[in-house]
């Protein structure tokens, strides 16, 4: 299988291993406890930064370097004979005898052999502590006795990325790197933090407030502090002088570019072997000291690292524990047990900002993007989400508009006018209630960012009522510079151009919240938002039906965005799939709609955006235009949106369909050649090149997208159709019909659902009978049990 040529999934399917170094990209994992954080790739290469990867970095990231992985977390052996190379294959790429990268849930592990000597690094971040640690174990594989010199080295950045980047020959005069004999470890800082604007303004003259520590358990001989004199002139991490010369110059500094290298020594005998750890971590400045010896003396215990690594494994068992699914297609599985929730788990974490291809320095929290990126731990942890949902909701302005994103060190961020953010909070708000049936949280307040504050209900209310108050004559929302499609950005800027799929959007949202409102005896507001969504999708489908599938927008200037009328631009999926999922499209128009998106968008690998691309660049339309044909938002086969296609299919019972597109897109699809998709196998990216541009197939902006989240929920609440209401766990599967059946098992609110799905007549769709504990029950919402408590649910299709 194609796939095969760089790696494979373990048997568990917990862990991608890697098996050759020379990957189409660097290919990378998250190692993580929420508050720090680091990217590994599969050669040692990424940055770690405390919270926020913009305002607290710890390493460097150099942007648009070749390799494009550097630098990284370094380990150098070198022998007496002056003969050097790294653990990790970089950065010094020698033709090793082995070499294996394990991606596994937060750790990675990199083994290599060279001269016979086998090397394996762990690299993860304790769940209790804010470090990370690298575990290396060396084994002499050879019958003499080796000397070894080993050097452990990481570029420093030292507080805010963003003027690290761009002023780095001034910012450098307030680097602090120094060795510090009685704790036998480097601790550095930058005396000062923040000229950017934006960034704690609060008090922009101050130091950065953290300290870093880098140690070893091995004993320290010498040290460097200067990158300057590590490296040495007109050299690089592949080849420096400190390493070659066997010997570090002891530079501490007080000015200049910033690392921490440490040199150690060690002899093996033969086949013997020996372990030894690294540590890299943060701590507050104030009296750093102080607070950094007990982490280190803690960590520099072999006990202590394999406990924590233990409680790691066992966070990430109890994480992916619910659901399980056994269909008939194993990379489906792979995706559903592990490696969606896993991306889920690390978008709602690090957002759109902590990877290669974000650079972590611009975008913060997107308002849009953590709302959908909820749906994938409220299914293991529903209390986290709810803290999240609060912070989010305290992002909102008591007109109900809301800042775009946020930076989570300073609370600041960007009010863009983008029609649709606001329109998230009630999404993630009920998906929240739906899960936990915690109505009492409508009750919590949180402040707004304007000052005052509202309960959970009131903030609901206000979005969805800000946005209603920005209609135009016609009574569709105003595009405004942007919805969620951020490309869409000169179509509404003067407020007259409309936005459908914002009308779709809003619909969708009247409709689930009017059934909320509804619930909690709030009748006369339901109706009030069931009449809004009635006049609106009749407005939608009065002036948006463009004879065969639905507009996606009209413009400032009054034409339209995506007609027959265009030449470029014609169809968007998005308008088609929100016309079902909102349920705004008459009957004959919904298949209608989802048919000419199968038939004008399709591709083998799944469905474009839009098509076909832009090829001249429209100031009237905006940036997609600009973008190369058949990448991006400019026809790519954006995943995104093929998530939103699948669960339209759903809607409409097409299961053949929604499989169809769903394994296009699969990541571990073998049917994508790994030389030409390039990304990581395991995870989603934003989006694959469409057959409109030359390098067709080949993906792009991986790990940090919102396709993961979406896929995942698409697989579970859709296609195998067992999704929370707020009464209890539905079953409405939408499977393809050559499927005889398969298993979930799901845990909600408390209880454990052991759910067998058969399908005697290979029907797509359709719940003919369902039993639960043996008794059959009507309908196809499964009863609420008690805590703990085993139903055995079977269900037969007909
Ligand atoms: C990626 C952004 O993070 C997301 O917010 C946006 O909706 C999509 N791109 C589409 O533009």
């Amino acid at each position: 299988m194609a796939l095969e040529k760089y790696g494979r999934f373990s048997d568990d399917g917990r862990e991608f291993i890697i098996t050759r170094p020379d990957t189409p990209a660097p290919w990378v994992n998250y190692i993580s406890n929420t508050r720090y954080t680091g990217i590994v790739s599969h050669t040692g290469g990424g940055f770690s930064y405390w919270m926020d990867p913009r305002d607290s970095r710890i390493t460097r990231f150099r942007y648009n370097s070749l390799p494009w992985d550097r630098p990284g977390r370094y380990i150098y052996v070198r022998e007496l004979d002056g003969e050097y190379w790294s653990l990790s294959w970089q950065p010094v790429p020698k033709d090793l005898d082995f070499y294996e990268c394990r991606h596994g849930m937060g750790y990675t592990t990199i083994t290599t052999e060279y001269r016979n000597l086998r090397g394996e690094i762990t690299y993860f971040v304790p769940p209790d502590d804010d470090l990370e640690i690298w575990r290396i174990r060396l084994q002499n594989k050879s019958y003499e006795e080796r000397r070894l010199s080993l050097f452990s080295f990481v570029e420093l950045c030292l507080g805010h990325a963003l003027v690290d980047l761009i002023n780095q020959p001034n910012d450098q005069h307030f680097n602090i790197v120094k060795y510090d004999r009685e704790h036998k470890a480097i601790y550095a800082t930058k005396n000062y933090w923040v000229t950017y604007k934006e960034a704690t303004v609060k008090q922009p003259n101050q130091a950065w407030n953290k300290y870093v520590f880098f140690t070893t358990s091995l004993p320290i001989i010498s040290h460097d502090g200067s990158k300057d004199a590590f490296i040495g002139k007109w050299r690089s991490e592949s080849n420096p002088e400190g390493v070659e010369r066997g010997v570090l110059a002891e530079t501490d500094i007080t000015a200049g570019d910033a690392c921490a290298a440490l040199h150690s020594e060690m002899t093996l005998g033969p086949h013997e072997e020996a372990d030894f750890i690294v540590l890299l971590g943060c701590v507050d400045a104030e009296g750093y000291r102080d607070k950094a010896h007990p982490i280190i003396q803690k960590y520099l215990d072999l006990r202590n690292v394999e406990s924590s690594f233990a409680d790691v494994k066992r966070y990430w068992d109890s994480y992916l524990s619910s659901p399980q699914v056994e269909t008939p297609d194993q990379n489906m599985n792979l995706m559903l047990n592990t490696w969606a929730k896993r991306q889920a788990w690390v978008t709602f974490n690090m957002n759109r900002n902590a990877g290669y291809y974000h650079g972590g320095l611009l975008f913060g929290v997107g308002m849009r993007d953590q709302c959908q990126d909820m749906m994938g731990p409220l299914l293991a942890e529903p209390d986290t989400v709810a803290d999240r949902l609060l912070e989010v909701l305290s992002h909102q302005f008591t007109d109900g508009s809301t800042l775009h994103n946020y930076f989570k060190l300073t609370g600041q961020g960007e009010k863009t006018g983008h029609s649709d953010t606001p329109l998230w909070l009630p999404l993630a708000i009920m998906n929240y209630l739906k899960e936990t049936g915690d109505f009492a949280f409508l009750d919590k307040t949180a402040p707004y960012q304007d000052g005052g504050e509202g309960d959970v209900r009131q903030h609901l209310e206000r979005a969805i009522e800000y946005t209603l108050s920005n209609l135009t004559p016609n009574h569709l929302p105003k595009f405004g510079p942007g919805d969620w499609n951020d490309t869409l950005d000169y179509v509404g800027r003067k407020g007259i151009g409309e936005s459908m799929w914002v009308a779709e959007f809003l619909c969708f949202i009247l409709r689930e919240s009017a059934d909320l409102l509804e619930r909690i005896g709030a009748a006369e507001k339901a109706t009030y938002y069931r009449r809004e969504y009635d006049l609106i999708a009749r407005a939608l489908n009065e002036r948006c039906w463009d004879g065969e599938w639905y507009i996606r927008g009209t413009r400032d200037d009054g034409g339209v965005v995506g007609s027959s009328k265009n030449t470029e631009g014609r169809i968007f999926m998005n308008a088609q799939s929100w016309a079902v999922i909102s349920g705004i499209a008459l009957p004959d128009r919904a298949s209608q709609a989802m048919d000419s998106a199968y038939r004008l968008l399709g591709t083998e690998r799944g469905p474009q955006i839009l098509a076909p691309a832009y090829r001249h660049p429209d100031p009237g339309v905006g940036l997609a235009t600009r973008c190369v044909p058949g990448k991006k938002e400019n026809g790519a086969i954006f995943n995104h949106v093929a998530a939103w296609a699948i669960l339209a299919e759903c809607v409409l019972g097409n299961g053949n369909r929604a499989y169809e597109y769903y394994r296009q897109t699969m990541p571990n699809n073998q049917a994508h050649d790994p030389d030409v998709y390039k990304m990581e196998p395991y995870v989603y990216s934003e989006y694959v090149t469409s057959p409109e541009h030359e390098t067709f197939g080949q993906a792009s902006h991986s790990w940090l997208t919102g396709s993961g989240v979406w896929m995942l929920r698409d697989g579970l609440d859709y296609i195998l159709g067992v999704r929370p209401t707020y009464d209890g766990l539905m079953i409405d599967p939408c499977i393809p019909s050559d499927w005889d059946g398969f298993k979930i098992t799901r845990r909600f609110r408390g209880a454990i659902y052991e759910i067998e799905v058969k399908n005697p007549n290979h029907v797509q769709k359709g719940v003919k009978r369902i039993e639960v504990n043996g008794k059959e029950i009507t309908g196809n919402v499964l009863p609420l049990a008690t805590e703990g408590e085993l139903l055995r649910v079977t269900c037969i299709l007909g």
